[in-house]
């Protein structure tokens, strides 16, 4: 069992990381609920999956629960979703010592850690990612909310989980796709903030696009460390945290662009991520062939590194420059000066993102 601690004075939390974990849902929640009136709140799809393993281990423990089922994805972080998970607490009597427990990607964690956030103005709640992306990222840090029709996550809350219970065998049932794309945001902590580990998870390629617990373990714990490490040096996102928006700024124009569901996120990013460090090399702050490097480890990795031709560059651009990270009107960006070092620029004016999106579309329309 390894455990990450987020240290957050009295809101600090263990990350379990354990293949198997699933089976001791039940003890942990049961040792940190102040009452055992437990909601599980699942995806459809995880609970078919994994639901009665972790509904056993709640049982075992003495937990008394109910079931939420909320649809698969995106469909379901919306303020419609989160009032009928109200409804379902109200039904069955939640009070203030009542925990929420999050069972699926990152999506339902979002919904649900803002339904507890909100709920008799914040309940207890805990995460368990059955996703790489919500194990390495989405569960970890407190973020949550849902989407409005006028963008994604535009209503949510800082609010810390008790607990992260992850168990790399849930990614067993994960597709090979939604493995890679879990895997570019392990490859981006690498980039921004270890070269080391960067390098380990080169060497672990094999293992991690097996999807073999030992692998996964080793990936998943470090990139919780480094999430955490920024989380604890910068909760609310006023200077550090940003640097895990790298690859973000155009990644997230290109998957809205290209509409989301279409893409993965974790592809849209590994795209984001090769052209920001294709700016940084056009503002001479990072050397071509780390760029190069950075590049060669996305392919090998088997993500998509290019901007599709046929998506609309106007969009795109005009996408970035609403990105809510934009301050004063310029859009700030994070750029690699080596790998394992990142920093927040302004220099990169509209202009330069056009050429980088056009020079990225041609390439891939010459492949
Ligand atoms: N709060 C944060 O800090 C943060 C960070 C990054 C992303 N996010 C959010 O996370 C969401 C994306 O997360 P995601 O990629 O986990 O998506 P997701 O929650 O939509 O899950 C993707 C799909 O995988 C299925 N699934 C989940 N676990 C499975 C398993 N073990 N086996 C088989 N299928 C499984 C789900 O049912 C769903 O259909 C987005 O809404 C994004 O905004 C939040």
């Amino acid at each position: 069992l390894a455990v990450v601690e987020v240290a957050l004075g009295d809101r600090s939390y263990p990350i379990h990381i354990e293949a198997g974990l699933l089976n001791k849902a039940g003890e942990i929640i049961a040792s940190i609920a102040k009452k055992p009136r437990v909601a599980l709140v699942a995806q459809k799809k995880v609970f078919d999956l994994w639901g009665a393993q972790v509904s056993d281990s709640l049982r075992r423990a003495g937990l008394d629960f109910f079931t939420a089922i909320v649809p698969d994805g995106e469909k379901a972080k919306t303020l419609a979703w989160t009032r009928r998970l109200y409804g379902e607490f109200a039904k069955n009597s939640m009070d203030r010592s009542s925990l929420v427990v999050a069972l699926g990607g990152g999506a339902v964690g979002d919904l649900a850690g803002f339904a507890a956030a909100s709920w008799l103005r914040g309940v207890d709640f805990v995460q368990i990612p059955t996703t790489l992306l919500a194990q390495v990222d989405a569960s970890v840090g407190g973020k949550v909310g849902v989407n409005l029709p006028a963008g994604k996550n535009l209503v949510g809350a800082f609010w810390q989980p008790k607990a992260v219970l992850i168990d790399p065998l849930c990614l067993t049932t994960l597709s090979k796709r939604d493995i890679k794309s879990g895997l570019a945001e392990v490859i981006k902590y690498g980039i921004i903030l270890d070269k080391d580990f960067f390098n380990k998870v080169k060497a672990l390629r094999t293992g991690l696009l097996e999807a073999q617990p030992e692998a996964l373990i080793t990936a998943i714990q470090r990139s919780c460390e480094l999430k955490a490490y920024v989380v604890c040096s910068d909760e609310r996102e006023s200077g550090l945290r940003a640097i895990l928006n790298y690859g973000h700024t155009i990644g997230h124009a290109v998957e809205s662009v290209a509409g989301y569901g279409r893409m993965r996120h974790g592809e849209a990013i590994s795209i984001g991520m090769v052209l920001a460090a294709r700016l940084a090399v056009d503002l001479k702050m990072f050397h071509p062939d780390q760029a190069g490097e950075v590049e060669e480890t996305l392919r090998a990795f088997a993500l998509p590194v290019e901007v599709c031709p046929n998506l609309d560059v106007r969009a795109m651009l005009k996408a970035v420059s609403v990105d809510k990270k934009s301050k004063a009107g310029k859009v700030r960006f994070i750029l690699p000066k080596t790998i394992g070092v990142v920093e927040m620029s302004d220099k990169v004016t509209p202009e330069m993102v056009e050429a980088v999106i056009r020079e990225s579309q041609a390439r891939a329309a010459k492949r």
